[in-house]
C-alpha cells in the first residue's frame, strides 16, 4: 500500500471535466450509458442490478478508478485479508469476518474456517438447548452487537416465520430496557448479552438489570435464562451463566463486521438456525463475487470506488442511503457504524495525515424521506450522492402499492439527475427560480429481483466490501476504532464523579473538567436533587 494520498492529477482532471458536464448531457450523448455503467450479479435465489449510471462518472472514469485501485494495492490488501494476514495492523490482527460464512477456501483459509466452525457449533448447541417454553428473546448489546442483528431480524420478520418474539436493547437509558420488558414474563424470556469485549458499560449495566428482573420474577437460576456472546469468555465465567450458554467469536472479527458471527445468535433464536444460514449463504455469494470478479465487473469494488470518487475527487462530503423497503429501515443506521467507524480516520497506514476520508453517512426510509429531507437533496446548496436500495418482488400484501414504492424510487433518482430548469418550470415567471431544481445530483440504484434472506446477506456483505475498498483507497485502517476510547474513558470518569456527588449531595464536583462540562454537571446535580 502506498502512503496516504490526495487525488492523483489525472483523476482530479477527470473530476473537473465531470463538474463541467451534466447527467442530462451524459445520458443524451450516449444511449448506452445506463447499460455501460450498470452491473448485474446472480446471488442464489436473487439477482442484483447495480446502476451506477446516475453517478458523475464515465467509462473512462471507471477505468481510471480501477487502475488507481490496482496501483495503490486495493486488490493485494484484499488478498491479504482473505489469507488471514494482519491487515488490522494497529491491533496486530487478521480480519476474518468472511470465515464465518465461507464454504470452500476461496474466501477464507482452512484454519480460519475451522475456528469459525467451532464458534458456530457452540451457537447451534445453545439454540437447541433453549427450553421450548421460551417465547421471547431480548438482545442486549450496542454498536455491532446490536445494529447488524437488529437489521437482519427486522428484515426477516417479513420473510420467515418467527419462532420467538425478538426485542433489542442497546442504550444505557433505562427507558430502553423498561420498554423492552413491557408485557414480558421472566419464565418465558431469554436474554442474549452480546458484547465482543464483555466490557461495554451500557451492555453490562443492562445485563445486570435484566438478571435482577429475572430474579424478581422468581426465576430460581436467572443465569439459565441468559446466553452470552463474546470474544472474552473468561470474563463471563464469574457471571454464573452456564458454559453451554457462552458463545464465542474471534477477536479478528470486528464488531461492525460481526453480523455473520455468533453475534447473530438472536437471529437463530428468533427465526431458526436455517434463517441465519441463508443470510450467511448470501454473504458468501457476495464474498466470492468480491474476491473473484474482475475489478471492472466487481460490484463491491465499484461501489467502494464510487464512494471514494464522490468524496475525494468530486468533493461531496456526505452520502444518503435511502432504502425503498420498510424491511431495510435499519440499513442507514447499520451503515453509519460500518462505514464511519471503519473509515472515519485521519491517519494513513504509514502514519501520515489523510487529507480526506469517510463521507458522513446518513439517510432514511423511502418514501418517508421524500417528506423529510428530499427538499434539500433537490434544491439545497449541498450536493448529496444517494444510494437507493430496492427490490422488485413485493414483501408486503399489496403488489400494487409495492410497485408504487419502486416507482417513487426510480422517479426520485431521475428527478435528482435531470432536474427542471427555470425555462421548463411552469407558472408565474417571478416564482420560476424558486420552483426550478438544478438536477445533476448523483445516485446509485441497487435493485434486487427479490429481497430474500440470501439477498439480504449479499447486500450486507456488499457494503462490508465496499467499505473495505474505500478505506484502502484512503489508505486508512478500516478495522480499528481508537477514536471512541477517549469518550468512553471520560464517560466513566464523569459518571463516577456525578454518581459520588449526586449520592452524597455534599461532595463538591471536581474542577479538572472544562467549565462547560463542570457547569453541566453542577446543573444536573441540582435538578436531580430537586433544587
Ligand atoms: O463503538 C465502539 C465499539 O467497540 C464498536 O466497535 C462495537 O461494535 C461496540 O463498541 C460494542 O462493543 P462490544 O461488542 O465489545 O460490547
Amino acid at each position: 500500500m502506498s502512503n496516504a494520498r490526495s487525488v492523483p492529477a489525472h483523476l482530479a482532471s477527470l473530476a473537473d471535466s465531470l463538474r463541467n458536464s451534466t447527467l442530462r448531457g451524459l445520458f443524451a450523448s450516449d444511449v448506452q450509458r445506463a447499460a455501460a455503467l450498470s452491473r448485474t450479479v446472480r446471488l442464489g435465489d436473487a439477482e442484483l442490478l447495480a446502476d451506477f449510471s446516475k453517478q458523475h462518472i464515465t467509462a473512462e472514469v471507471v477505468e481510471a478508478l480501477v487502475a488507481q485501485a490496482r496501483a495503490v494495492g486495493v486488490e493485494s490488501l484484499r488478498d491479504d485479508m482473505v489469507a488471514g494476514r494482519p491487515v488490522n495492523f494497529t491491533e496486530g490482527r487478521a480480519v476474518t469476518h468472511m470465515a464465518m460464512r465461507a464454504v470452500g477456501n476461496v474466501t477464507a483459509p482452512d484454519f480460519l474456517r475451522a475456528e469459525a466452525k467451532q464458534h458456530d457449533d457452540l451457537l447451534r448447541s445453545a439454540v437447541e438447548s433453549i427450553p421450548s417454553g421460551i417465547t421471547h428473546v431480548v438482545n442486549i448489546g450496542i454498536g455491532g452487537s446490536d445494529l447488524g442483528p437488529a437489521l437482519v431480524c427486522d428484515a426477516l420478520a417479513s420473510m420467515r416465520i418467527r419462532v420467538r418474539d425478538v426485542r433489542f436493547v442497546s442504550n444505557i437509558d433505562p427507558v430502553d430496557l423498561d420498554r423492552a420488558l413491557e408485557g414480558l414474563h421472566p419464565a418465558h424470556t431469554v436474554f442474549v448479552v452480546c458484547s465482543k469485549s464483555f466490557g461495554t458499560s451500557e451492555t453490562l449495566a443492562n445485563a445486570r438489570r435484566a438478571i435482577a428482573w429475572l430474579a424478581a420474577g422468581k426465576i430460581a437460576r436467572p443465569q439459565d435464562h441468559v446466553v452470552a456472546v463474546t470474544a472474552q469468555p473468561e470474563r463471563v465465567v464469574t457471571s454464573g451463566i452456564p458454559a453451554r450458554h457462552v458463545l464465542t467469536m474471534s477477536e479478528s472479527v470486528g464488531g461492525r463486521y460481526s453480523v455473520s458471527s455468533s453475534v447473530s445468535v438472536v437471529v437463530a433464536l428468533a427465526f431458526g438456525y436455517d434463517a441465519l444460514g441463508d443470510v450467511r449463504d448470501g454473504m458468501r455469494l457476495m464474498d466470492e463475487h468480491f474476491v473473484q470478479a474482475p475489478a471492472n465487473e466487481n460490484i463491491a469494488m465499484l461501489l467502494g470506488l464510487v464512494w471514494w470518487w464522490n468524496c475525494s475527487a468530486m468533493g461531496y462530503p456526505s452520502v444518503a442511503v435511502v432504502p425503498y423497503s420498510r424491511v431495510l429501515a435499519l440499513l442507514p443506521s447499520y451503515l453509519q457504524q460500518l462505514i464511519m467507524e471503519s473509515n472515519g480516520k485521519s491517519v494513513g497506514r504509514d502514519g501520515s495525515p489523510v487529507p480526506v476520508s469517510s463521507p458522513i453517512v446518513w439517510g432514511g426510509l423511502g418514501t418517508n424521506a421524500q417528506h423529510a429531507f428530499f427538499q434539500l437533496l433537490h434544491q439545497g446548496t449541498h450536493v448529496v450522492p444517494c444510494d437507493f436500495v430496492g427490490h422488485s418482488t413485493p414483501l408486503g400484501s399489496s403488489s400494487e402499492d409495492h410497485d408504487t414504492l419502486v416507482a417513487n424510487m426510480f422517479a426520485q433518482a431521475e428527478a435528482l439527475a435531470v432536474g427542471v430548469s427555470i425555462d421548463e418550470v411552469e407558472g408565474d415567471v417571478a416564482l420560476r427560480a424558486h420552483r426550478a431544481t438544478p438536477g445533476n445530483r448523483p445516485s446509485t440504484t441497487l435493485l434486487f429481483s427479490a429481497l430474500t434472506p440470501r439477498a439480504l446477506g449479499a447486500l450486507i456483505a456488499l457494503y462490508e466490501h465496499a467499505t473495505f475498498v474505500q478505506g484502502a483507497m484512503w489508505n486508512v485502517n478500516s478495522f480499528d476504532q481508537w477514536g471512541v476510547e477517549l469518550g468512553k474513558k471520560l464517560a466513566n470518569q464523569v459518571s463516577a464523579e456525578m454518581g459520588r456527588a449526586t449520592m452524597d449531595m455534599k461532595g463538591t464536583l471536581p474542577t479538572e473538567h472544562d467549565s462547560s462540562t463542570a457547569q453541566l454537571m453542577r446543573q444536573h446535580r441540582a435538578w436531580r436533587s430537586g433544587r
